[in-house]
Parts: C-alpha cells; sequence; structure tokens
C-alpha cells in the first residue's frame, strides 16, 4: 500500500508561527501540535458541518474529535443554533439576574440522570469537578479524595504539577480504574477521613487502551463509599449522554451520590453540571459560595435543553448505537486481517484505536505511521485520544473512515510486518 500524499497544512503554520509570540506555546494544552503528529495534523480550523471539519487550507477531514467532545450531534446543527441565535437576539442571555431556564434544566436531569434531584450549573467540567469535590467535603466535613481518571485543570488534580503548591493536591490519592484493591487498600489507611471518591465510570485513561468495568468493580466503589460515608461522585464529563441519555450510571446500573456532565449535553456551548443527591447537594447552598458572572448566561441552557430535545425525540443514542457498532465491526475485522498489533477498545459510541506495547518497541512507530496515514486520508482520528461518533456521521462517513483505516494498516503492515 503506497502512502497517501503528504497534506497541505502550509497556512497552519504560519497562523501557528504568528501565534507564537502572542500566546504561550501558540495554543493551548491539548491542542498543541506535538499532542498530535507535527507536521502532518492541521493546527487550525476554519468550520464544520455535520461530522465534518475543515482546516485552513482548505482540507475536509471525517472528524471523530468532536471537538474533543462536546458535538454530540453535529457541527453547526440548525436547530440548536437558532434556538440560542433566537434566545440572544429576541430576549438576551447575559443578565445580572437568572433566566428560568435553569429550573426547567435541572427538572430534564432529574428525569433523565438516575442520580438528580438538585442541581448546580457552570460552564466547564473542570469547573464542575472541583465544585463536586467542594460539596462533597463540606457534607462530609472531610478532606481526603480519592481520584480515578481526568478530572480538569484545577489545581487539586491537574496531571502537570507546574505552578501548583503541593499543599493544593497532597490530600488527593489515585487509584487506577478497575484496580479495586487500591482503592480499597487506599480507603483502609484514609477512608475516615475521605470526603469524595471520584472517577471516570468507564476507563478512559489518557494514552491508553479504554477500559469498560470488570464484574463488580463499579459496585465495589459504590459499597466501599457507603461503607466509608465518602461521597461517590461519577465524573461523566464524557460518558454523560454518550452511552446513554442518563449517562454510564444509567447504562452500568450503579447510582453514585453526585455526577458531573458537560461536553455532550450542549453540543459545543459551555454549560456543565453537578447534580445529585439532595441531602448532599443542600451542603452547597449552606456552607458554600459557587458564583461566576457567567455561570447563568443562557446560551447554554437553551442550547442544553434543545439538545436533550433531539436526542429524545430523534433516539439519537439508538443511532448512535446501531451505526457504531457497524462501524465497530467493520474496523475489528481489518484490525484482524492485517494482525499489526493495533487494538480496537471502547464501546460502540466511544472507541480508540492503540498498539500493543511490542519487545522490538515499534508501536510507537506502527500508530504514528497509523495515524499519519489516516490524516493523510482525511479522517480525523487523534494518536492519544478515542474518537465519538456523532449524530450526523452518515453511513458514508463510516464507510469512507473504515476504507482509510483499512488502507492506513495495509500500510503499517507492508512497512513494519507484524
Ligand atoms: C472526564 C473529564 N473530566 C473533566 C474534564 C474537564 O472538562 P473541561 O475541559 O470542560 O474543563 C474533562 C475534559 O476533557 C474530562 O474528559
Amino acid at each position: 500500500m503506497k502512502s497517501a500524499e503528504k497534506l497541505n497544512i502550509a497556512r497552519s503554520q504560519e497562523i501557528y508561527k504568528e501565534a507564537l509570540p502572542l500566546v504561550p506555546g501558540g495554543v493551548l494544552g491539548a491542542r498543541k501540535p506535538a499532542d498530535f503528529i507535527e507536521g502532518e495534523y492541521p493546527i487550525f480550523v476554519e468550520s464544520g458541518r455535520g461530522g465534518r471539519v475543515i482546516d485552513v487550507d482548505g482540507n475536509e477531514y471525517i472528524d471523530f474529535l468532536c471537538g474533543y467532545g462536546p458535538i454530540i450531534l453535529g457541527y453547526r446543527e440548525e436547530e440548536v443554533d437558532e434556538a440560542v441565535i433566537r434566545q440572544i437576539r429576541d430576549k438576551g442571555f447575559c443578565f445580572t439576574l437568572t433566566q428560568r431556564y435553569q429550573n426547567e434544566l435541572a427538572k430534564k436531569l432529574t428525569q433523565l440522570v438516575p442520580c438528580s434531584q438538585m442541581s448546580i450549573f457552570l460552564k466547564t467540567g473542570s469547573d464542575a469537578t472541583t465544585a463536586s469535590i467542594r460539596i462533597a467535603r463540606a457534607f462530609t466535613n472531610r478532606i481526603k479524595v480519592m481520584r480515578c481518571g481526568y478530572h480538569g485543570w484545577h489545581d487539586w488534580c491537574v496531571e502537570m504539577k507546574g505552578g501548583v503548591p503541593e499543599k493544593f493536591y497532597e490530600d488527593v490519592f489515585e487509584f487506577r480504574y478497575n484496580r479495586l484493591d487500591q482503592l480499597d487498600e487506599l480507603m483502609a489507611k484514609h477512608g475516615d477521613q475521605t470526603a469524595a471518591i471520584i472517577m471516570t465510570p468507564f476507563g478512559h485513561p489518557l494514552h491508553s487502551k479504554m477500559e469498560e468495568p470488570k464484574p463488580g468493580f463499579l459496585e465495589g466503589v459504590r459499597e466501599i463509599a457507603t461503607r466509608y460515608g465518602a461521597i461517590l461522585v461519577f465524573d461523566e464529563v464524557r460518558t454523560g449522554f454518550r452511552l446513554a441519555i442518563g449517562g454510564a450510571q444509567a447504562y452500568y446500573g450503579v447510582t453514585p451520590d453526585l455526577v458531573v456532565l458537560g461536553k455532550g449535553m450542549a453540543n459545543g456551548y459551555a454549560i456543565s453540571v453537578v447534580t445529585g443527591k439532595r441531602e448532599v447537594m443542600m451542603a452547597s447552598a449552606q456552607k458554600l459560595f459557587i458564583s461566576s458572572t457567567f455561570f447563568p448566561n443562557s446560551d447554554g441552557f437553551v442550547a442544553a435543553l434543545k439538545t436533550i430535545e433531539i436526542l429524545e425525540r430523534d433516539r439519537v443514542l439508538d443511532h448512535i448505537w446501531e451505526k457504531g457498532t457497524r462501524f465497530w465491526k467493520k474496523i475489528q475485522g481489518c484490525l484482524d486481517r492485517y494482525d499489526v498489533g493495533a487494538e480496537l477498545s471502547g464501546l460502540a459510541p466511544m472507541f480508540f484505536i492503540t498498539f500493543k506495547r511490542d519487545e522490538a518497541n515499534t508501536h510507537r512507530a506502527k500508530r504514528d505511521d497509523f495515524y499519519t496515514q489516516l490524516i493523510r486520508r482525511r479522517v480525523f482520528l487523534h494518536p492519544h485520544h478515542h474518537g465519538y461518533i456523532c449524530h450526523r456521521h452518515t453511513d458514508q462517513d463510516l464507510d469512507l473512515a473504515a476504507k482509510a483505516i483499512e488502507e492506513a494498516l495495509a500500510y503499517v503492515k507492508e512497512k513494519h510486518g507484524r
């Protein structure tokens, strides 16, 4: 299989060069060129529609990153955008006082999300995970936190510790997904001082295969939290509205005390929420100050209400599961045929292709070659992050992507052998 031609990303690189003296690092965090494959992936995007995006050089991609998660319907989903534009034009969205949509959205969540009784709305996932920890600490009058997964960029949980005093995270302990024994051990030591156990209910660690819960894992965590009187928080910033409309807690049938939702709730508009048991949530009304100028802005609420209306009305998740499962089978078939050490993990709506570590240490080169061939074939998947299926991915998009995956695997096979 011949290599596909390298993309022209000259304009992306030009804008990046211009950005370097203006914005530290040119672009922030997980958007840095080094986080993809430098020189191969575009850096700046121009527009998107449905399941596709166009970069500043005019290359069009079938996009599976979906804005790192929020695009659950598709880019420029007209009904959602129109609802927001109407709100902005006819009523306004930024006021001193709160508009009524918060009640509507809070009510909706109580109908959809098993643990939801009361809600606090914020803007980002990091806002909401941090608020959940503060609520749990206020409710329990305890300090320590057990965590599992990525929870955002705030001081208590950020992975890169630069600029963060140790005291801000010295009471936070990590355990690995599916390692109940690790949590057990930590809780045996710190359980009576533990305010919260916060975890992604589905395992999606950075750079690694995704993991479903082993039988009894989530139930075991639930039991440990209850036994020690700690608040169980599910971080469903990614899985919320994706695995099921009620999130992974509905999908797996294990109910936390609090859940954090963000990304997929509003098809790209900034809104997040901590929602959960009344008695725990009430701690925040009595003891805490959680407030930001922008939290009550109604653009996010209107977008969330419309997005959820569409998810329910059009049975979007059923469709995502159906087409995602067909796509999954095709990819798995390719991986089996070419047998280059590539593995598919996750579930139909959220999937990841990784390369098994091998003795000769060729897995990194294989991975980079594979993802280089994919992006050159205009399929936007990420070498270090899982992809998502969105509502507007068409059967044609998925067929083209499956063909590109097959060709990229054939290229890797020819170049590296097994
Ligand atoms: C599981 C999880 N929690 C929290 C966050 C933080 O959300 P945000 O980037 O909106 O602050 C993310 C973001 O990727 C996430 O994946």
